[in-house]
């Protein structure tokens, strides 16, 4: 039987990817642990969330640091306290420059379809009113693995949803998190079964080893 791989999950706000990941864990369709949460504010609802399911959870705020280096190094050394398989980018809204070794171990998921409407300040809501106002008819969302820039890491899953006439930025919202609920278990499944290869910018999917 496979082994379960261990999860560090960053947050900054809500927690809704980290109470996907929580569900996907209950069900059973996801095999893996969340050894630790990492939240950006003290006031994220996400930590409230690990709270109810017992996960430890700590507070790592970027105020207490001067440059986006001394404050990843700081959520690397609380990471380093567990044995971390992935670390999982989940709505955390800041730069996190990870060390080489961390390179094909760190995953991210952005709320549409990159390399478009991504980027420092490309967060939550001002996504899908940037979709919305430029009139694509698709949109989606991304999962990838994490470089230390905004959202240009090889890209592992992306997932496409319409954009309809009659969308607000809400309804977009949500139809994009419905595919970011399937779109993340799955990149973590892969990670964990070892069939992602990453070669340059591309990440190729291997297929699974016969059982
Ligand atoms: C998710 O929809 C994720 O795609 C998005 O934040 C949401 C989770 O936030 N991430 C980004 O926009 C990153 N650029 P929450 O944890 O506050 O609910």
């Amino acid at each position: 039987m496979a082994k379960p791989i261990n999860l560090a999950v960053l947050i900054s706000g809500g927690g809704s990817t980290l109470q996907n990941l929580i569900d996907k864990i209950s069900e059973g369709t996801l095999l893996a642990h969340i050894k630790i949460v990492i939240s950006s504010s003290p006031d994220a609802y996400g930590l409230k969330r690990a709270k109810q399911r017992g996960i430890p959870a700590t507070i790592v705020q970027k105020s207490g640091y001067d440059t986006s280096q001394t404050f990843s190094d700081a959520i690397v050394q609380e990471i380093e306290k567990y044995q971390i398989d992935l670390v999982i980018l989940a709505g955390f809204l800041h730069l996190f420059k990870i060390p080489d070794s961390y390179v094909g171990k760190v995953m991210n998921i952005h709320p549409a379809l990159i390399p478009a409407f991504c980027g420092k300040g490309y967060y939550g809501s001002r996504v899908h009113k940037a979709v919305i106002g430029s009139g694509v008819k698709i949109s989606g969302c991304t999962v990838h693995f994490v470089d230390n820039e905004y959202d240009t890491g090889p890209i592992i899953i992306q997932r496409v949803v319409p954009v309809l006439d009659e969308d607000s930025p809400e309804t977009l919202a949500q139809r994009v998190f419905t595919a970011e609920t399937v779109a993340y278990p799955e990149a973590i499944r892969l990670f964990a079964e070892g069939r992602l290869q990453i070669v340059g910018r591309r990440v190729n999917t291997l297929k699974a080893e016969p059982t």
